[in-house]
C-alpha cells in the first residue's frame, strides 16, 4: 500500500546513516503519525535488519506508536518524582475518564494516552505533555480538559 511505500522511501533516504534505525523510526512516526507493523518487512529490507529487530526497537521506546494516534497525544510521566506526587492515581483517573488503557485512543479519536518516563519537569510533578506543550502540577481533570480543548 501507499503507507508502506512511504515507509520504504523514508528508510531508503536514511539508509546511509550509521545506525539508521532510530532516525528512520522517528521520521516514519513524524510523517505518518505512527509506525505501522505492516511496514516492518519493508523497513527491515531497506535497512538490512530483521523484522524482529525492528519490532524490538519500536516496542522498547515508549515514544513509538504502532496504531494511529488521536488528534491530541497526552504523555503522562510515570517516573519517580511524579510517582511521589501521585502519578499512579493520576494515571488511573485519566484512564477512567478517557475510557482507554495506556497507548489507547478515545473512541472519538480525540485523545491518545501515552505513558512517559521523566519529561525533565520533575520540579513541577506530576507532569505531562499535551502534544508538545509541557504542563506541571496537573490534575486528571485539567489534563482531560487540555487534551480535549479545540479537538471537538
Ligand atoms: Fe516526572 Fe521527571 S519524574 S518529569
Amino acid at each position: 500500500t501507499d503507507i508502506i511505500a512511504r515507509c520504504r522511501s523514508i528508510a531508503a533516504a536514511h539508509a546511509h546513516l550509521d545506525g539508521p534505525l532510530l532516525p528512520v523510526l522517528h521520521a516514519v512516526q513524524d510523517h505518518i503519525g505512527h509506525v505501522p507493523m505492516a511496514a516492518y518487512p519493508a523497513l527491515a529490507e531497506e535497512l538490512g535488519l530483521s523484522t524482529a529487530e525492528i519490532h524490538g526497537v519500536v516496542s522498547f521506546y515508549p515514544d513509538f506508536r504502532t496504531e494511529p494516534g488521536g488528534r491530541r497525544v497526552l504523555r503522562v510521566c510515570r517516573a519517580e518524582a511524579c510517582q511521589a506526587m501521585g502519578a499512579a492515581a493520576l494515571g488511573e483517573d485519566l484512564k477512567a475518564r478517557l475510557g482507554v488503557e495506556w497507548h489507547g485512543t478515545t473512541e472519538d479519536g480525540a485523545v491518545t494516552l501515552e505513558p512517559a518516563y521523566c519529561l525533565g519537569l520533575c520540579a513541577c510533578a506530576p507532569a505531562a505533555l499535551v502534544d508538545d506543550r509541557p504542563v506541571g502540577r496537573v490534575t486528571a481533570e485539567r489534563l482531560e480538559r487540555l487534551a480535549r480543548e479545540g479537538s471537538a
